[in-house]
């Protein structure tokens, strides 16, 4: 029957690389928001170490690995060796102080203190603050007096972490994977923007995190596609003399390879390049997980060779207390994602099974649209005239 023929009619997928490739680009940062970025960095890190003699804002996330985009928050870390005794909600600790300190620039300041580490969220002063009355100077007018401050870029908000952790490690992993092949990056802000569109990117309402999107990617890039778009840079032994900070962290294996010139000269790819254009990866990805990926069983994992996991192996199989440091966590397995580093961490733990059964489904619709429109009409026959 004709019906059956079509689906094994090769797939043309030119429509679909160059759709994904314009979103691609309508979300990626222009230049010079990067150096606008770059630059209230450098300013944010210079009233940090003013404030706290000594101290340094180490950046992470997507800032780091290449993936934000539009708008995105800056995530940073901030450290330091001077000992703060002080709980973190006592109004000398450092960051209380930091908060105080953007406060008087008028930045909007959020000091949450119920996470594992305090975070400090703050926003640079934006249009929306009420600004010039006539007659009254305005906010930056008076910051400028008070404080001799150049104006900030508006609604730029950064994300300030008190405890240096593996977020900084695998931000560079990534980095380092994301210049492999441009490919990743891109796919990584595609199916980043469609988790937006279909509001399956709320780790806190139930679905997951950008990061868990982009640790599906890279499972699927190195271990799953054929000929792999990427090599699995955890696998490659390091050298004798390897220093012990490039190996663990934490009491955690973080060593992977990062000598760029091996990594972009292929040689790592004994297998051949993988020639496939965005659009046959993109569907190649989401139908994987429509089909072939076992949600109930399977653990998605970037360092094991072949990518294939039980959670049973793991001990991830029923949801568990985890007494924290603050709050009690519920850890749940329904989607497992493990961490490149943390391998005890679920990535995947902020998904209830409404999100997975969600995300499962925009999956399969992703699929199929793409199969849609990448099915060359058929043939000219009576069959497929009625
Ligand atoms: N991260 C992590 N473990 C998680 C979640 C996040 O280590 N479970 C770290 C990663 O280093 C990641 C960074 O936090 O790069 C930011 O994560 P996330 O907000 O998910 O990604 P963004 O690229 O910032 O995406 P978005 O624009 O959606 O915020
Ligand atoms: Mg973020």
């Amino acid at each position: 029957g004709g019906r059956l023929y079509r689906h094994f009619v090769p797939l043309d997928y030119k429509l679909m690389t160059d759709y994904a490739k314009s979103i691609v680009e309508s979300v990626s940062p222009a230049p010079e928001e990067i150096a606008m970025k770059n630059t209230t960095l450098r300013r944010i890190t210079e009233i940090c170490s003013n404030l706290v003699p000594g101290s340094r804002i180490i950046p992470f996330g997507s800032l780091v690995s290449g993936f934000a985009t539009k708008g995105a928050d800056m995530d940073v870390i901030f450290a330091h060796d001077t000992l703060d005794p002080q709980p973190f909600s006592h109004e000398s600790s450092i960051p209380v102080k930091l908060a105080n300190e953007f406060l008087k620039r008028g930045f909007e300041v959020d000091l949450l203190i119920r996470t594992r580490v305090p975070i400090l969220k703050i926003k640079t002063p934006g249009s929306g603050e009420p600004r010039s009355r006539p007659g009254s100077p305005s906010a930056e007018e008076v910051l400028k007096e008070d404080l001799g401050e150049e104006p900030w870029p508006e609604n730029i908000s950064c994300d300030i972490g008190f405890k240096a952790h593996l977020g900084i490690t695998n931000s560079y992993f990534f980095r380092t994977y994301s210049q492999c092949d441009p490919r990743f990056r891109e796919m990584v802000l595609f199916v980043k923007q469609w988790s937006k569109n279909r509001d399956l990117n709320s780790p806190y309402f139930g679905t997951l995190s950008s990061y868990g999107y982009v640790l599906m990617v890279a499972h699927f890039l190195i271990n799953i596609v054929q000929p792999p778009v990427l090599p699995n840079l955890q696998l490659i032994p390091p050298e004798p003399d390897t220093p012990e900070s490039e190996l663990t962290q934490d009491g955690f294996n973080i060593w992977y390879f990062k000598d760029i010139s091996k990594i972009t000269s292929g040689e790592l790819l004994p297998g051949g390049k993988n020639q496939m254009g965005l659009g046959q990866l993109l569907y190649e990805f989401f139908q994987y997980f429509t089909t072939n990926f076992n949600f109930v069983g399977e653990v998605v994992t970037i360092r094991r060779p072949g990518g294939v996991m039980y959670k049973q192996e793991k001990g991830w199989t029923s949801a568990r207390e985890r007494v924290g440091e603050m709050t009690t966590y519920q850890d749940r397995y329904l989607l497992a994602l493990e961490d490149p580093f943390e391998i005890t961490h679920n990535v995947g733990r902020t998904c209830g099974g409404p999100g997975v059964r969600r995300i499962r489904g925009e999956m399969q619709r992703a699929a199929q649209i793409i199969r849609k429109v990448s099915t060359p009409p058929a043939p000219e026959s009576p069959a497929t005239a009625a």
